[in-house]
C-alpha cells in the first residue's frame, strides 16, 4: 500500500512538472512575441494625448534632421494637410484631431492606424525607410463622402525637407485676420453689443439692411459686406465701417472662421 502511494505521488509530481514547464514556456513565448511586436515590428498602442497638446489647425514642425511633427485635422471629408512630402529616412510624429465626427486615420503599409474621436488628440510615430507613396485613408464611416476622405505621404530621395499641400493659408487663420485688421474693435465674437453687429452665430442668418432689403449671410453676401461697407449697412447700425484691403484668400479664411462661430 505504502509503496503504491509513493509511486502515485511521483507520477503526480512528474505530470505537474511537465504542466509547469509547458506553462512557463508558453508564457515565455507570449512575452517574446509581444517584445518582438514592440521592438522588432515597431507596433505601438495608439495613445490619447492630454488636452495640453491641443491644436485647432493643421501644421508642420521640424524637430531635427528628418524628424517632423505633423498635426493633421480630420473633417468631413478631408484631411489637412492633404499631401505631405518628406525625404526618405524621415520619422513623423503624427497627431490627429477631428473637427466634427469620428474618423479613422491609417497610413497604409505602416504601423499607424488610429481612431480619431472628436474631443481627443491621437498620436502615432512612423519611420519611412523606403521611398514610395503611402495613402492615408479614413476607415471609419463618416458620412456621404467618406470614401473620398484620403491624403498621401510621398517619401522620396529627391526631397530635402518636408513640404505640404492643403494647409490653411500660411500663418493667418480667419480669427487672426479679424484681430489683425482691427475688426474686433467693433464686432464682438461672444454676442455682446458693439459699434457693429456681433459675429457670433451670424452665419446663415437673415439680416436686414438700412435700405430695407433682406439677405442671407452666406459666402457671397459676407464678401459683399466686407468689400462694400458703405453700401451694405445693417439696419440699426451707423455706416462707419472702413474699406479694408483684404485679399480673396483672407476673405475666404474669415468666412471659414465665421461659419464655425456658432
Ligand atoms: Cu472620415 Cu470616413
Amino acid at each position: 500500500m505504502a509503496s503504491e502511494a509513493a509511486s502515485d505521488n511521483s507520477q503526480v509530481n512528474t505530470t505537474e512538472k511537465r504542466v509547469l514547464l509547458g506553462a512557463t514556456l508558453f508564457i515565455g513565448a507570449s512575452l517574446g512575441l509581444i517584445a518582438y511586436a514592440t521592438w522588432g515590428l515597431g507596433i505601438n498602442v495608439p495613445t490619447c494625448v492630454s488636452a495640453s497638446k491641443g491644436f485647432e489647425q493643421a501644421s508642420v514642425t521640424k524637430h531635427e534632421e528628418k524628424n517632423y511633427e505633423v498635426h493633421f485635422v480630420a473633417k468631413m471629408w478631408a484631411f489637412e494637410p492633404s499631401r505631405v512630402r518628406v525625404p526618405t529616412g524621415s520619422t513623423l510624429d503624427v497627431y490627429v484631431m477631428s473637427k466634427d465626427v469620428e474618423h479613422g486615420f491609417q497610413i497604409l503599409g505602416t504601423n499607424v492606424n488610429l481612431m480619431v474621436v472628436p474631443g481627443a488628440i491621437v498620436n502615432g510615430r512612423v519611420h519611412f525607410a523606403k521611398p514610395g507613396i503611402y495613402s492615408i485613408v479614413c476607415h471609419e464611416y463618416c458620412g456621404a463622402a467618406h470614401h473620398n476622405m484620403n491624403a498621401t505621404v510621398e517619401v522620396s530621395d529627391q526631397a530635402t525637407d518636408i513640404s505640404v499641400d492643403g494647409l490653411p493659408a500660411r500663418g493667418a487663420s480667419g480669427g487672426k485676420i479679424l484681430e489683425d485688421k482691427g475688426c474686433l474693435a467693433c464686432h464682438s465674437l461672444d454676442g455682446s453689443a458693439g459699434v457693429g453687429p456681433t459675429f457670433k452665430g451670424m452665419w446663415g442668418k437673415s439680416v436686414e439692411l438700412t435700405d430695407g432689403s433682406t439677405h442671407i449671410l452666406d459666402a457671397d453676401f459676407v464678401r459683399d459686406l466686407i468689400l462694400h461697407p458703405s453700401k451694405d449697412v445693417v439696419k440699426g447700425y451707423e455706416p462707419v465701417m472702413p474699406e479694408l484691403p483684404l485679399s480673396d484668400e483672407e476673405i475666404r479664411q474669415i468666412e471659414e472662421y465665421l461659419k464655425d462661430l456658432k
